[in-house]
């Protein structure tokens, strides 16, 4: 099927309710299953949720106050979820190895001491994550601060998550997983609609943009060249907000901006474009309707929140990401993921730098490098610094063909067992991820 652009309501994301509540935590449940979502009209498309929504709803936690979350997985297949961005213990983690089998249940916990900021959690089972997040286990995690509400930034219905990302469907409306298949993936989905329009008021609104495709970046812009005002990164707020006229968003990052839409008259249609996009289809990700004026109180304030202190570096790591072209297995340092293999020892408390290698330049292959646990500071990218949301905490960064990216990260809270890995996930899924162990 070929959808019609701008022809179906953006879906906002429904929040997850919690099964309980205590004085320090709040309870989920979570069944793990394939389902059915509309996501053409009048079209079933057979996807695999967490809670029968299609993206997942989104969880609101608070910083300090922690969440449980337990899963009940009914797939046919093994599954473990990891909450991208989070600074949890090992065990909590979603290790790819760690899965919940068929029929079995198990319980996440989130203590949400770090930093607010916009998370997500999505499938991680090796081998499977690729195909898994694709088919629909995928939702946004929010972690409120206290801090950030002074600020007077949009909040409530002015607040909106958009999961962005592109799929492949044959002519029944039905989503085809191969792994590689980029080109084919020519329908783009926010939210889980094929391009959707969303009517909004002439005012600012805080737009959280997850990008939850296996491969495609994005370069986001819209329509009439107007300003962005970037306010957060994967991590949560910028020091200070950047103003642009478009963002890159790879696969897994997180952007937040705040779009003033009191600068079009009521009326007025503006297109979110994608100045990366190859054909027609991938060119444009959805449209603004300006439909009514609205109050507005919220501000943008100056300054908001300044980068924690990451430490002094006491060791620098090298890191190189290639494909081997003679097994198609993406790989870190000439080899493939091996759960019995620790390929980086870390000392708990230190901080590193890490010099992450693209090696990929015949033929040329973006990768983005996701790293468990932290949230790291992006020192540089082929020796220039870095601007716009990338001056935020980071969890994830792009390593372009050719390039080294450097960045600073500091280990701490947790001992164990943690991955970094490519989160273009199909090269993941092929081996694209290595094991870091942290010890005292
Ligand atoms: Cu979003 Cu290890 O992944
Ligand atoms: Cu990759």
């Amino acid at each position: 099927v070929a959808a019609t652009p701008f022809a179906a309501p953006l879906r906002i994301l429904p929040v997850a309710r919690p099964v309980r509540q205590n004085a320090t935590t709040d309870f989920y449940e979570v069944a793990v299953a394939e389902t059915t979502a509309e996501i053409f009209p009048g079209v079933q498309t057979k996807v695999f949720t967490y809670n029968g929504n299609f993206p997942a709803a989104t969880i609101v936690a608070r910083r300090g106050r922690e969440v449980s979350v337990t899963h009940t997985n009914s797939l046919a297949d093994p599954t473990v979820a990891h909450l991208h961005g989070a600074h949890v213990a090992a065990s909590s983690d979603g290790y790819p190895m760690d899965v919940v089998n068929p029929g079995g249940r198990r319980e996440y916990r989130y203590p949400n001491t770090q930093l607010g900021g916009s998370f997500w959690y999505h499938a991680h089972a090796h081998h499977t994550e690729a195909e898994q997040v694709y088919r629909g286990l995928a939702g946004c995690y929010l972690l409120k601060d206290p801090q950030e509400a002074a600020l007077g930034l949009p909040d409530g219905e002015y607040d909106v998550s958009l999961m962005v990302r592109d799929a492949h469907f044959d002519d029944a409306g039905q989503l085809v997983y191969v792994n590689g298949d980029f080109n084919a993936r020519t329908t783009l989905l926010v939210n889980g609609r094929p391009q959707p329009y969303f009517q909004v008021a002439a005012r600012k609104y805080r737009l959280r943009f997850v990008n939850c495709s296996n491969e495609r970046a994005f370069r986001l812009k819209l329509a009439d060249g107007s300003a962005m005002t970037l306010i957060g990164s994967d991590g949560g707020l910028l020091p200070a907000p950047v103003t642009a006229p478009s963002f890159d968003l790879w696969p897994g990052e997180r952007v937040e901006v705040v779009v003033d839409f009191s600068r079009y008259a009521v009326g007025t249609q503006v297109v979110l474009g994608n100045d990366l996009g190859e054909v027609d289809s991938t060119r444009s990700v959805m449209r603004f309707d300006v439909v009514r004026t609205a109050t507005d109180t919220s501000l943008v304030p100056a300054a908001l929140r300044p980068l924690p202190d990451l430490g002094t570096p006491t060791a620098t790591r090298d890191i190189q990401l290639k494909l081997d072209l003679s097994t198609g297995a993406f790989q870190f340092d000439g080899k493939v993921f091996d759960s019995t293999r620790v390929d980086q020892h870390i000392k708990l408390g230190t901080t590193e730098i890490w010099r992450i290698t693209n090696a990929d330049t015949a033929p040329a292959i973006p990768h983005n490098l996701h790293l468990h646990l932290v949230q790291f500071q992006v020192l540089d990218r082929a020796g220039a610094p870095v601007g716009g949301h990338e001056t935020g905490l980071k969890d994830t960064v792009t390593v372009p063909p050719g390039a080294t990216v450097r960045i600073k990260v500091r280990f701490d809270g947790y001992e164990g067992r943690y991955v970094y890995h490519c989160h273009m996930l199909d090269h993941s899924a092929t081996g694209m991820m290595g094991q870091m162990e942290i010890t005292r």
